[in-house]
């Protein structure tokens, strides 16, 4: 079948979707195309903005590929206090960002699940709960994501990393504290919750094949999601799989991939909302532009302290760490025109497929 008849298609099978992740050349540029339109036509030429508070740097968890994970002692640990995170909400609404997204390495302890709970609150009181406010916050027991939906939050994103089992315990400690179905009945529990729920995957991550990339696409349409985010892997020296770097394709065909992941997964849900990872700015000057034009409709733009930026580096060079909240504002509006896409103040940028879902159902 040829590229084109791929594209028109309603439905895309699984050898569709590892054929238009292979596409170079004329054919990657005419997946990209197609994603874009439908986006233009399914959702609008808007971006939605959540203002990234990076809470805390402290992690029960050690993910081979993660900067701060919990054994790699270089990184200096640091939580921001609740006023300050809730300061930085305050900023987010006065610059019009309309939602926040609140990410924080994994703790389960009953201070931290209460902390949480405040801030949420707290934040739900700025001028009379205007703010959208997102959760990404690692596995929690099910009475945990309760209770802070309770309190006011209404999204939750949790990658999954990967959907393929061998490939998740490759990049991940195979013990009780990293377990793939725990992970998998997460997502599961915040479904069933009424959350709005993001996962996502690295894209370029050594051992991952097309094949298990059309995986993950597939799992993100069988789960149903509301949102997805995907980023290029970036090796991290001070972590364990940094050693297999030489084995992954260079920054650019990870990038091109992860545009292509996000074009494909464009034509097979039209109206998620998908994020223009800072992941892509990191390996790209304009990145985020690249995967906005390839059918992402989300960016988070970083709120959190400057002081604190350095010692959230997830990953090396992360972009935007200098910058002042302020500067990324106006930064963003002017890089966002500049590709014929409009910032849409001061609204939440619910997911339409997540909105229309909750009026369908019984
Ligand atoms: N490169 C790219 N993305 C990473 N993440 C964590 N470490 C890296 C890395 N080295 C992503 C994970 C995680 C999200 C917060 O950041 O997908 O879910
Ligand atoms: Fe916990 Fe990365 S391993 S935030």
């Amino acid at each position: 079948m040829s590229l084109q008849a791929i594209l028109d298609k309603e439905f895309l099978e699984k050898e569709d979707i590892v054929r238009l992740l292979a596409a170079e050349g004329d054919e990657k540029k005419a997946l990209l195309n197609k994603a874009l339109e439908v986006k233009l036509s399914r959702l609008d030429n808007y971006v939605h903005l959540r203002g990234l508070i990076e809470l805390s740097n402290v992690c029960r968890k050690s993910c081979l590929y993660c900067g701060v994970r919990r054994d790699n002692d270089k990184v200096e640990r640091y939580t921001i206090s609740e006023d300050q995170a809730v300061e930085c909400a305050r900023l987010a609404q006065q610059l019009g960002y309309g939602s926040v997204a609140i990410q924080s390495g994994e703790r389960n302890d009953p201070e931290f699940v209460a902390m949480i709970t405040r801030i949420v609150h707290r934040i739900k009181e700025i001028d009379n709960g205007s703010l959208g406010i997102t959760l990404s916050l690692g596995e929690q027991s099910e009475a945990t994501y309760r209770q802070w939906f309770e309190a006011g939050a209404h999204r939750y994103l949790l990658r999954i990393e990967s959907s393929n089992e061998d490939l998740y315990y490759r990049i991940h400690p195979r013990d009780e504290r990293h377990d793939f179905h725990r992970r998998l009945d997460c997502i599961d529990t915040l479904l069933a919750l009424g959350y709005q729920t993001g996962t996502g995957v690295m894209v370029g991550l050594p051992f991952q094949t097309l094949d298990i990339l059309a995986d993950d696409l597939l799992f993100f349409r069988q789960k149903d999601v509301a949102m997805v985010g995907m980023g290029p892997y970036i090796p991290h020296p001070d972590t364990p799989l940094y050693p297999f770097a030489d084995q992954i394709p260079p920054a650019k065909e990870r990038m091109d991939l992860t545009l292509k992941m996000i074009a494909t997964l464009r034509l097979m849900m039209p109206e998620i909302n998908m994020v223009a990872a800072t992941a892509n700015q990191t390996i790209d000057p304009l990145g985020r532009e690249k995967a906005i034009t390839a059918g992402a409709n989300v960016i988070m733009p970083n709120l959190t302290p400057n002081e604190y930026r350095e010692e959230y580096l997830i990953y090396p060079d992360k972009a935007c760490v200098g910058d002042k909240p302020e500067e990324c504002f106006s930064c963003l509006d002017i890089r966002m025109k500049a590709i014929g896409h409009e910032i849409l103040y001061n609204e939440w940028g619910d997911s339409r497929a997540f909105l229309k879902k909750k009026r369908t159902e019984p």
